[in-house]
């Protein structure tokens, strides 16, 4: 979490910066800060000066307009808090005992305490709760140690000091550092947590993200982890953590597809949630070709031979991603035969499961920057590489939105979602991109291990083909009737949702949406399990949402939704039209289709549901509180 954006010129910055890090907010917006170097001219050296706001990045940019501060180097922070409350003396970026040095950090830095103590212990005194006043503090003595020792103030002294410094932070973090004494140097590092650079005419950038530096340059080169970097006007340095210096070309940003840009919709996540047909025919069109005997039907990027060996599939994931990711169980198991597990990212990392042979492990993130992802993938490759047998295959595999991300790069195939970039906090469109590449790999697996007939396989593949129009049917009609409905709903504290098979996860995908952006509790339950305990919370206070499908459970889940009805909660039904309809109050009817498709169709109006009743309450859906769209921390 938490936004970094840097440059160094020829320019005024400040307004840049501002600019960089709107395109950041969605990393975290609980509030945001600036420090920007002027050079003096009766001074070698330059001033520095800070400027930080509580909140969004607009009171920032608004205080920035009033009383601009000046400088042709600096450095900016949207934050999401960890450490410390979300407040003006914690926001970033923070300064040295010398009030020279002034630095920001994205990140955890685990060993804080420890750190801080030795600095107190020196006489050093703290203003800040955060984790991170700890790094200005720590190059500040470095710096003058180096001064002691002959060293002059300029850039490469800075980058000697934060090189040291760096030694003794344990965790995942990135920081960009800089010093009035060395007015044409900023310094950058990474370890772990996502840095890229931007290479602009006469101006040098970093950012957390890509889409940051759109504008400025299309020219980037991702920082790999432990290096750090000197910008200067002239160029950049780079150099690995032993300090030798790397040469890499950077790349450039392809396509219009990191402008993100909201159209006539009230909210980045309505214009997402009417974007979703879209995801789906470009996923068909790229991953589900007409001609299904060709030795190329189903082409994601995944070797043949590797689906051959593959006895076992586990996905890991947090969140919206771990819902997509259940969808997917259900299908490669019950479709295609393969038996498979879904974890939480955040979980499996400290009980994963014995190692076993010849198993698929499945990262599944939006971002491709969820910290507890990424650390899970990267424990169990060090797991399965440590296991040295010949006979023993193991394989991991990435879904993304973003293939720019760390999980794309870290990863050996990544199966790109290409839904385009979400701005809205709330997944949506990349959880529908998420569920599709999981049909994508349930019929290449069923192909290939014959567990399905070709008209099975036919049918699905058929099935899949009709969903974009679908789609496009079920959002003008649900917008409207969500829209409609939304009120009643506005007072609402507890919402229980039911679904049960395939449409379970969508049950729980339902209430995460609801919590996350109208602050309604909600929970999902397998609707099976209503009775065992959940029922006792039912009045006519407490919603009912019943996901009703025909197919394998849709009995059952109508006999589940009227033991709720008869406890007098309110009965929505997300089910098609027809007799049994009738036992809802309200119905977002969906059309009949196969059970298998029916989750990327469910999850359609639990979406609008939520969206209306949190615009309804006037809440700000894109950026809903305490939350934020990559979450690099674990
Ligand atoms: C919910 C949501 C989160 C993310 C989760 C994982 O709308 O967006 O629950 O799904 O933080 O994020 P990614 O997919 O980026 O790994």
């Amino acid at each position: 979490m938490c936004g970094i954006f840097g440059v160094i010129g020829t320019r005024e910055v400040s307004s840049i910066l501002i600019d960089g890090l709107r395109k950041l907010e969605y990393r975290g917006y609980d509030s945001a800060g600036l420090a920007t170097i002027q050079n003096s001219k009766n001074d070698q050296f330059g001033k520095l000066s800070v400027r930080k706001s509580k909140g969004k990045l607009i009171n920032l940019s608004n205080s920035i307009k009033k009383k601009p501060i000046q400088g042709h180097l600096g450095i900016g922070h949207t934050r999401w808090a960890t450490h410390g409350k979300p407040n003006e003396i914690n926001a970033h970026p923070h300064v040295d005992f010398t009030g020279q040095i002034a630095a920001v950090q994205n990140g955890i830095i685990e060993n804080h305490r420890d750190l801080s103590k030795s600095l107190q212990s020196k006489g050093i005194k703290f203003i800040s709760e955060t984790d991170t006043e700890i790094i200005p503090h720590l190059i500040g003595l470095e710096i003058e140690n180096l001064l002691e020792k002959g060293q002059d103030a300029n850039g490469q002294t800075l980058l000697k000091a934060v090189q040291k410094v760096l030694c003794l932070l344990e965790g995942i973090y990135a920081i960009a550092v800089i010093w009035s004494k060395a007015p044409d140097a900023l310094v950058v590092a990474r370890r772990q947590a996502p840095l890229v650079l931007g290479f602009g005419e006469g101006e040098f950038f970093c950012a957390s993200d890509t889409p940051a530096l759109v504008g400025f340059t299309r020219t980037f080169l991702p920082l790999k982890d432990h290096e750090i970097a000197l910008l200067t006007p002239l160029g950049i340095e780079l150099y690995d953590a032993d300090g030798m210096r790397q040469h890499r070309a950077p790349s450039l940003l392809k396509g219009t597809e990191l402008f993100a840009d909201k159209r006539n919709f009230r909210h980045f996540m309505l214009k997402e949630i009417y974007e979703q047909p879209e995801t789906a025919q470009l996923w068909i069109d790229r991953y589900l070709p007409m001609d299904l005997s060709s030795e190329n039907s189903f082409p994601l990027p995944i070797d043949k031979s590797l689906v051959e060996k593959i006895e076992q599939i586990q996905i890991l994931a947090c969140g919206t991603s771990r819902h997509a990711g259940m969808v997917g169980a259900y299908l490669l198991e019950q479709f295609a035969g393969v038996p498979t597990k879904v974890y939480f990212a955040s979980e499996f990392r400290y009980a994963p499961p014995p190692v076993s042979p010849n198993t698929l492990t499945i990262g599944i993130s939006q971002s491709g920057e969820t910290a507890d992802t990424l650390a899970a993938l990267r424990m169990e490759k060090e797991r399965r590489n440590s296991f040295k047998d010949a006979n023993f295959s193991f394989h991991q595999l990435g879904i993304t939105n973003r293939l720019d991300s760390s999980l794309a790069r870290e990863l050996e195939n990544v199966i790109d979602i290409g839904s385009g970039i979400e701005i809205g906090v709330a997944a949506t469109k990349t959880f529908l991109g998420q569920m599709l590449s999981f049909y994508g790999l349930t019929l290449l697996f069923a192909s290939n291990n014959h567990k399905r007939s070709s008209q099975e396989i036919l049918a699905l593949s058929n099935d899949l083909r009709l969903v974009p129009q679908q789609l496009t049917d079920l959002i003008k009609k649900h917008d409207a009737l969500s829209k409609q409905i939304a009120h009643l709903f506005a007072e609402t504290k507890d919402v229980i949702f039911l679904g049960r098979g395939i449409n379970y996860p969508i049950a729980l995908e339902g209430a995460l949406k609801l919590k996350e952006i109208s602050y309604i509790h909600a929970q999902g339950y397998p609707a099976g399990e209503l009775k065992h305990g959940p029922i006792a919370l039912l009045d006519q206070h407490v919603p009912v949402i019943s996901i009703a499908v025909p197919g394998v459970v849709y009995e059952k889940v109508l006999s589940n939704s009227q033991e709720a009805k008869a406890r007098d909660a309110r009965l929505i039904g997300v089910a098609p039209c027809g007799p049994e309809s009738e036992m809802f109050d309200e119905l977002f009817s969906i059309p009949k289709v196969s059970e298998w498709v029916s989750p990327l169709l469910t999850v359609v109006p639990l979406q609008l549901f939520s969206y209306h009743i949190a615009a309804h309450k006037g809440l700000d859906v894109d950026q809903p509180r305490n939350l934020a769209k990559s979450v690099t921390v674990e």
